[in-house]
């Protein structure tokens, strides 16, 4: 693997079909995409990839797809964008409009690639007409074959629905992947040095060690859940983030880009200029 990877985390898109109305649209998706890939565009170092973890679209037609493909090529940027699939994705929207493909629409979509000595397995973890997630017969045996064809490199998973963290809880399972799954995720990954698992679907930052993988998820490019009221239900705030992935040999780095409303200078430093302060900051302390 090279010494210092970067890449970007996007999850729960949420692209309307602009040609269609939506009440479940519950902000310009299409224009906090645009913003977003804007910023991406500006980073530095650039990225070397971009992952989009799932809920692509709202609702999975042809239109929002094409609507899709067309902010990601006005963005103008130079790297690949891995595509996930989540519950508001359809694959007989996703595949003929993104890939080109007319046949196997009902095949989940599994594929994975190796970037700069890192394996990248992404995982379709959607249930045609279900919110939680689930592997269908044989996806679990493609993920074996992956991880066994390049054992040797670090690997990292996207999926839309994160793994289960409380397997007492089946009640919850509309916001995971399935507790079965869950568990024979565990034992597929167990021999492998799985760098971390990018998801979505619960539309808040969250950062968890799931048997010492850190499992990433994010707010997503749509709304944002109200963390502060799950214990009543589900809140839905205005909001957005991406995250910028960092991968050095010590491990992954994640730093979270929110998206505020409003975003108000109260002070800056140049880098010169805070040399310049600590400078004389310390000539100060020392003197007294
Ligand atoms: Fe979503």
């Amino acid at each position: 693997m090279s010494d210092t990877i970067t890449f970007v985390h996007l999850t729960d898109l949420h692209v309307g079909n602009p040609a269609e109305p939506d009440d479940h649209l519950y902000s310009d998706t299409s224009a906090t995409l645009a913003t977003i890939l804007a910023e991406v565009k500006s980073l530095v170092p650039q990225p070397r990839f971009i992952v989009a973890s799932g809920d692509l679209t709202n609702r999975g037609d042809a239109g929002c797809y094409r609507q899709l493909q067309q902010i990601i090529a006005a963005a103008g940027l130079d790297m690949p964008v891995l595509y996930a699939l989540g519950n508001h994705d359809r694959r007989d929207g996703f595949y003929p409009t993104m890939l080109g493909q007319s046949d196997d629409l009902d095949a989940p979509y599994d594929h994975a690639q190796v970037i700069d000595g890192l394996h990248i397995i992404v995982l379709d973890s959607s249930v045609p007409n279900k919110v939680g997630g689930a592997f269908e017969p044989g996806q679990l045996d493609w993920l074996k074959a992956q991880l066994e064809e390049h054992a040797e490199l670090p690997k990292l998973l996207v999926m839309h629905h994160a793994p289960a963290l409380d397997l007492d809880s089946p009640d919850m399972e509309w916001e995971s992947l399935s507790i079965a799954d869950t568990e024979a995720l565990r034992d597929a990954l167990e021999d492998y040095d799985v760098v971390g698992i990018l998801s979505g679907h619960i539309h808040f930052d969250r950062v968890s060690n799931w048997h010492g993988i850190p499992v990433v998820v994010g707010i997503g490019q749509h709304a944002a859940t109200d963390v502060l009221w799950l214990h009543e239900g589900l809140r839905i705030l205005s909001g957005a983030s991406f995250a910028i992935g960092t991968l050095r040999p010590s491990g992954l780095s994640i730093t979270f880009a929110p998206q505020p409303a409003e975003r108000r200078e109260l002070h800056s430093f140049t880098f010169a200029g805070m040399t310049e302060m600590l400078k004389k900051y310390e000539s100060t302390e020392a003197a007294e």
